[in-house]
């Protein structure tokens, strides 16, 4: 019988590549196959994800759901994964002892034989090291599933934000070999990719030397991958201010395969509170990069991750937070309240401001981002854009996507599936637009 496996992911995108491994490993070593449905599942898998408490309570409220489910199916293995395994560890067996087992980000390589172990002796399982960079070498090579793949080039984060768990949960910073990469790539397209997102939590401080001893950095390894004649397209996420040097910038003027858009989180607005947080980076400097971006690439548009509420900030602080966001500019973003997380500096930091304001000062900030991009996806119109055409709808009507993540509904004759192609825009709605074939 064919045993079925059903993933749950929560968080960011890493988890998501991260999620996409695990089906295609355990597809690869024990033929599951993977279901939406629950019920169905031999194996359940919850990817989970730390950054803020609620995310965290949604772990624990599905783990609750699936004891149920357990019950009634006493075959059926459990495992939890991602940030919440790595942070909980013992923890997760302890609140729901019908959990089979528990993996970090860095050894869901180990899923099969966690497995088996579990089977041959009946108790969880537990693994959240950090083996280095191990698991890429373990896991099997990379399955696409459309125009546009994620690859992971870099793991973890060594800025240790004051606020943030990240370099707890996901370890410290450690890049894939360059090599390894241009493997994975030529094997994606050789599936039919031509669009990359390249990956890691701060994705901007890759380094790696290779046998020769040629050191790359981020912006070297762009215009590697770009050598690659079947890529027509690179974005990345998620980079950091403080690794956004002149060669990755000139990249947004050189390298006609990088994506005319950028995520770049800034946090906050007052340097007051970004000391606080520990980003390393004043406001103005944040601008200065900013400025440089948009002189190596006049329309570029940028995105960003705000903290409202940071222990302490007072309604100055955030009006300096509204004035940056005008400065700046910002199309888009995920902004949300600061969630106090265990083990870090921040969370013995002292916070008295009312959570009425702190949700009012959200409301504002998204609000203003949410007019600008509107403001922006107007001006589009008439221009030409390049987008990558990953839906069809019907036999004469396409979806995709631009440089800078606009939703563009095209109809013609031509069956487009999967190419990029030029278009220019006829129509725009919010972050909707609709275009026709050059
Ligand atoms: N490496 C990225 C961020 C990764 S975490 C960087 O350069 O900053 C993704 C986002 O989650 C962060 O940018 C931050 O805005 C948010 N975040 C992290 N910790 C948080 C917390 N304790 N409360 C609220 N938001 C948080
Ligand atoms: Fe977190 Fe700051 Fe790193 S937000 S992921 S510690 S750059």
């Amino acid at each position: 019988m064919i045993k079925k496996i059903f993933i749950k992911t929560y968080g960011c995108q890493m988890n998501e590549y991260d999620s996409d491994q695990i089906s295609n490993l355990m597809g690869k070593m024990d033929s599951y196959q993977s279901t939406d449905q629950v019920e169905d599942a031999d194996l359940v898998v919850l990817n989970t994800c730390s950054i803020r408490e609620k995310a965290e309570d949604k772990v624990y409220g599905q783990l609750g759901r699936l004891r149920e489910l357990k019950n009634k199916k006493p075959s059926m293995k459990i495992a939890v994964g991602g940030c919440v395994a790595s942070q909980e560890g013992e923890n997760i067996i302890k609140r729901a002892p019908y959990v089979d087992l528990v993996f970090g980000p860095q050894t869901l390589h180990k899923i099969p034989s966690l497995l088996k172990e579990n089977e041959r002796v009946g108790s969880a399982q537990i693994d959240i090291s950090f083996p280095a960079i191990e698991k890429f070498d373990q896991l099997p090579q990379a399955k696409s599933n459309g125009p546009s793949s994620y690859v992971s080039i870099m793991e973890g984060c060594s800025k240790y934000c004051s606020f943030c768990v990240v370099p707890y949960t996901r370890g410290e910073e450690v890049s894939r070999p360059a090599e390894d990469i241009i493997e994975e790539i030529l094997r994606l397209t050789q599936q039919g990719v031509i669009e990359l997102n390249l990956l890691g939590q701060n994705v901007n401080a890759y380094r790696y030397k290779d046998k020769k001893g040629f050191e790359y950095d981020f912006a070297e390894l762009i215009n590697l991958i770009s050598e690659i004649d079947e890529i027509n397209r690179i974005r990345f996420t998620t980079s950091h201010p403080n690794e956004m040097n002149d060669t990755l910038i000139e990249c947004f003027q050189n390298n006609h395969k990088l994506a005319n858009f950028i995520h770049l989180p800034i946090q906050s607005g007052s340097d007051r509170i970004l000391s606080a947080m520990k980003r390393n980076y004043l406001y103005l400097e944040y601008k200065q990069i900013i400025k440089k971006l948009k002189a190596a690439s006049p329309n570029i548009l940028i995105s960003s991750d705000f903290i409202v509420g940071f222990p302490g900030e007072t309604d100055q602080d955030h009006q300096q937070t509204i004035k940056a966001i005008k400065e700046i500019d910002f199309d888009y973003s995920y902004s949300f309240l600061y969630s106090a997380r265990p083990g870090t500096p921040a969370s013995y930091l002292k916070d008295s401001t009312n959570e009425e304001i702190k949700k009012n000062r959200l409301q504002e900030i998204q609000n203003l981002i949410n007019e600008q991009g509107k403001n922006h996806t107007h001006a589009l119109m008439n221009s030409e854009q390049r987008v990558l055409i990953d839906e069809k709808v019907d036999e004469i009507t396409f979806k995709g996507k631009t440089d800078n993540n606009r939703i563009v509904e095209i109809k013609t004759k031509q069956d487009i599936l999967n190419q990029m192609v030029k278009v220019k825009v006829t129509k725009t709605t919010n972050r909707r637009i609709s275009g026709e074939l050059i």
